[in-house]
């Protein structure tokens, strides 16, 4: 049997500044085409974290492993095959867009043919494909950070990291990058990538990975942190008409407890257990009709908050 390595495999990976320990024995596993969304408040460790990936800082102690080579031995080998987005990325202002992939094409050795037919192909995927002969001086923010990825891409990377590739970006750039991000992964490639943002994360993601404070809080698949959402989640259901009956039949159920508000009962719930034909017994047993049941909560962001105020205590 082929086992397939791990794209991304740390063990116990630990960086300091000074007696500030900024990752703290992190032990994560990304495995080929995932795409893994690494989650965490301002000052988490992720920027550390992936400079360490990258090869730009040194861990302390702890081992790492990217595409199956050993981070300390392979870098070169290792940056051949990745591509890597900085945080707030800041490129010569005297370049233009295709100026700069031609830089970084050249430094990967890319041929000359290859350079010219990929570049345009990036800056269309990066929605720069009009203002390729622009100089990065004129770029605004985001058109820096499409760019930012775009830079990343230019090696057709196995693995892609980028360090908060939407920061910076309106509502209409957030959603490209979502975008862009979906169409690398078409592309069969693994992507890494680091945020604060949970609904970009939760849109995007296939796996996650929360860290706070430098520890690693959770690491899973996406349906697995909405198990650790807590006691957060809600059914929300709306009945023709409300009645005494109605509100004793739903306060005599053992998984939840309820709120009611003119026709709407808010039911939270102590179980991860699918209860909604529960429910929906409770009510008609009580005479009552459902006009509406809706299940709030339970997402990532409850899963977030969870996890990281417990931590907190
Ligand atoms: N060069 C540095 N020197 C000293 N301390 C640093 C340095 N870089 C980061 N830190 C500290 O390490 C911790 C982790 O920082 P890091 O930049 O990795 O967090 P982050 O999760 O990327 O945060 P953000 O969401 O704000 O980008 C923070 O406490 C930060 O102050
Ligand atoms: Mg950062």
């Amino acid at each position: 049997m082929v086992v397939d390595t791990p794209v991304i495999q740390t063990e116990s990976l630990t960086k300091s500044y000074g007696s500030r320990v900024a990752v703290n024995r992190l032990s994560l596993t990304v495995e080929a085409k995932q795409v893994h969304g690494f989650l965490g408040p301002n000052g988490a460790g992720k920027t550390t974290t992936i400079k360490m990936l990258v090869g730009l800082l040194r861990p302390d102690s702890g081992s790492l492993k990217i595409l199956g080579m050993n981070a300390a031995g392979d870098k070169p080998k290792i940056r051949e095959r990745i591509g890597y987005m900085p945080e707030l990325p800041k490129f010569p202002k005297h370049l233009t867009g295709e100026e700069l992939l031609d830089v970084y094409g050249r430094m990967y050795n890319i041929p000359r043919e290859t350079r010219k037919q990929r570049i345009p192909e990036l800056l269309k995927m990066v929605g720069l494909a009009e203002r390729g002969k622009d100089r990065i001086g004129k770029y605004s923010k985001g058109m820096q950070q499409r760019i930012g990825i775009a830079q990343a891409l230019i090696n057709d990377p196995e693995l892609v990291i980028l360090d908060e590739p939407s920061i910076g970006l309106d509502p209409v750039g957030m959603v490209e990058v979502r975008d862009m991000v979906k169409g690398i992964v078409k592309g069969g490639q693994t992507v890494f990538f680091s945020s604060h943002l949970l609904a970009e994360v939760q849109q995007v993601c296939d796996h996650v990975t929360i860290i706070n404070n430098g520890n690693m809080l959770f690491t899973g698949t996406l349906e697995e942190v909405s198990q650790k959402a807590g006691p957060n989640r809600r059914l929300v259901i709306e009945v023709q008409k409300p009645s005494d009956a109605i509100l004793q039949a739903l306060k005599a159920l053992p998984f939840a407890t309820v709120d009611s508000s003119n026709s709407t009962y808010t039911l939270t719930l102590k179980t991860k257990d699918d209860v909604r034909a529960d429910v929906s017994r409770a009510v008609s047993g009580a005479g009552g009709v459902i006009l509406r049941m809706e299940e709030q909560g339970g997402g990532l962001e409850d899963a977030f908050m969870n996890l990281v105020g417990k931590e907190a205590q």
